[in-house]
């Protein structure tokens, strides 16, 4: 490229304040690179038409140039359920865009990203954006930008409208004004490029999104990764992104663009690796290192609606995971009585399982049973080892615990909370409720509280956010910043057992405190949804080996043919559509404790 001046930047926002309008805008607006000369080849033979599937309008990664500038737009990942991903992929920008909705204010998330840029040392410019709404007060955001310190000057936040094109014009130049980077000698480097997205491509393997931080890349080169498999690929297509590909055959210092070169699985080539020339991998370190990737912070078991389709499923949850290197996949150490073989996943957060669910929905094209997601717990054993508890399945037993456990740990995090005041009352009440520490409490200029609190990450886990916003007419927004620390926590785990059998995939973890009521109200759900049977059929919740609630269901002497307890005689053709629904009923039959239960039944209540 002829360019010799770059600048690398991200939108960050909170949900809905407009990042994706705005990106589309400047596309539209700087969207150029296609139909100009500057990559030194004809426009029409490099134009890629081929609209890849994985870019959509939601996620946009995009070089543009603006008069002797290449910008690049880098989307912050989509499950930012965690600021330490958005801090991760701010790691990498020169700068970034921080949106407020003018109609909204300042919302949580904003907070979140905020601090995420200030942390990763990242310089913000400050938008008030849907300024054409008539709600919207610009200047209100402005002056609050500045007293969250986000912004030196009200005067410097600008004011614009995806919607109306007003003041979109003068984002970039303010970009470029704010982020630009002194010229060096970058180029000249040894090359070192980071991958900051990929994803998997049914026909040409990984597509990597890369920035290329020193020298050059081009196709044909041999590259390795470094600290990696120690394995070399060739690079076999190089381009921009536009955010179509936009092959130009090499990559600059101060590029983003993508790369193809053989890979097949997204774990090759994560988020924050580096990779070099092959010749030069020995004496090369890795580009300033991102923050470590974070763990997952909840676990759910996935199982087939019917155990023969268990591979099948496999294949569609790896399909996905190829996409996606921050689920983990393990497949369950036993089988199920109750559910048969199934796949324990890992997640960032509530947002990023819904996203995984829905699409392994479509992929997999039925309905799976996902149990309800659980925290990494940890125990510290008395000799002082620190062993972390993926699946309930793991929990010290009642001997274990009162022998060999000095502690059971719990996950806990910083969550920020905004709230219009007079709704504080009942935030605080329901923060209460889920253990939270109440650590500050701010006023915002137009009359809104942030509540800062340190909260067990089960709580919020457990629907907290909903809770808020519910509590507050849907006025609260709750975020939830950084990787969780680990606290001593009075937990327990609670067995529900049917006929004296466990059904493993209702255990649940609870506080000591709440343990017993949770129990009841967990043998009182199975009770609704466990159909009557020919004998006696005994719930139970224990916890730590002690019965804590019990109910009973009493046996049923009449058979399928009398309905409600009348002797009314059925028709022909009822009766055997009865017999026929029974007969596919039981097709789909678990036995629990002699117990059979239908499909239906099982998964409302083990489903979360
Ligand atoms: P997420 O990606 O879901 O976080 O959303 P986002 O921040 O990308 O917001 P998006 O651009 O999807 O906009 C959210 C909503 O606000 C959409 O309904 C847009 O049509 C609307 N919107 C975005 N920009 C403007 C604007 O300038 N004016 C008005 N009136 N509406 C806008």
């Amino acid at each position: 490229l002829p360019v010799e001046k770059t600048v690398t930047f991200s939108i960050v926002a909170h949900v809905d304040h407009g990042k994706s309008s705005l990106a589309q805008r400047l596309l539209e607006m700087y969207g150029n690179i296609a139909s100009t000369d500057a990559v030194g080849q004809s426009a029409l033979d490099t134009l890629d038409v081929e609209r890849e599937r994985g870019i959509t309008v939601k996620a946009v990664t995009a070089s543009m140039l603006v008069g002797e500038y290449l910008v690049n737009l880098v989307d912050t990942p989509g499950h930012a359920d965690f600021a330490h991903e958005v801090r991760r992929s701010l790691g990498a920008c020169d700068g970034a865009l921080l949106l407020v909705d003018a109609s909204q204010g300042i919302e949580a998330q904003t907070l979140k990203v905020a601090a995420a840029a200030r942390a990763a040392g990242v310089p913000l410019v400050c938008a008030a954006s849907k300024i054409d709404l008539p709600t919207a007060d610009a200047v209100e955001v402005a002056l609050e930008l500045a007293a969250l310190e986000f912004t030196k000057d009200p005067e410097d936040v600008l004011y614009v409208s995806a919607k109306s094109g007003d003041g979109v014009d003068g984002v970039m130049p303010a970009i470029i004004d704010a982020f630009k980077q002194p010229a060096d000698d970058r180029r000249a480097r040894p090359t070192r490029c980071r991958v900051l997205d990929g994803r998997y491509d049914i026909t040409r393997g990984v597509v990597a999104v890369i920035q290329c931080v020193d020298g050059s890349l081009r196709e044909g080169d041999r590259i390795a990764f470094l600290g990696g498999d120690g394995k070399e690929h060739t690079v076999q297509e190089l381009g921009l992104l536009t955010p179509a590909h936009h092959r130009t055959g090499f990559l600059n210092a101060g590029c983003v663009g993508y790369l193809v070169a053989g890979l097949r699985d997204v774990r090759q080539a994560r988020v924050g690796d580096t990779l070099c020339l092959a010749t030069e991998r020995d004496r090369l370190e890795p580009v300033d290192p991102l923050p470590p990737a974070t763990q997952p912070g909840l676990f759910a078991s996935v199982f087939p609606p019917d155990g023969g389709l268990f591979d099948e499923m496999s294949r569609a949850v790896d399909r996905l995971a190829l996409n996606d290197a921050s689920v983990t996949v393990r497949r369950e150490a036993k089988a199920r009585p109750t559910l048969g073989a199934g796949l324990r996943l890992g997640f960032l957060g509530l947002l990023h399982m819904d996203v995984f669910r829905q699409r392994l929905r479509d992929e997999f094209g039925a309905e799976v049973l996902f149990t309800s997601p659980t925290v990494p717990y940890k125990v510290r054993w008395k000799d002082g080892n620190v062993t972390t508890l993926e699946a309930l399945d793991d929990w010290p037993d009642a001997a274990q615990l009162s022998r060999e456990v000095s502690d059971i740990l719990e996950p806990v995090v910083d969550i920020e909370v905004v709230t219009p005041r007079e709704h504080v009352g009942a935030c605080l009440e329901h923060l209460e409720t889920a253990r939270a520490q109440q650590t500050g409490i701010e006023s915002t200029l137009d009359g809104r509280s942030i509540i800062a609190c340190a909260a067990p990450w089960a709580s919020v886990v457990d629907g907290l956010g909903e809770r808020l916003a519910h509590a507050s007419r849907g006025h609260a927004t709750l975020a939830v910043d950084e990787l969780p620390r680990y606290e001593a926590a009075d937990v327990a785990k609670v067995d529900v057992l049917l006929n004296g059998e466990p059904v493993e995939a209702l255990a649940f973890a609870a506080r000591s405190a709440d343990a017993r009521d949770r129990g009841r109200r967990a043998v009182e759900k199975l009770r609704r949804h466990v159909p009557r049977q020919l004998f006696e059929c005994i719930i139970q919740a224990r916890v730590n080996g002690a019965v804590v609630a019990r109910a009973r269901i009493a046996p049923l002497r009449k058979d399928v043919l009398t309905t409600g307890g009348s002797k009314a005689v059925l028709g022909k053709d009822r009766k055997k559509k009865l017999l026929e629904k029974q007969k596919r009923g039981k097709a789909r039959q678990k036995t629990i404790g002699k117990v059979a239960l239908g499909q239906d039944a099982l998964w409302a209540v083990v489903g979360s």
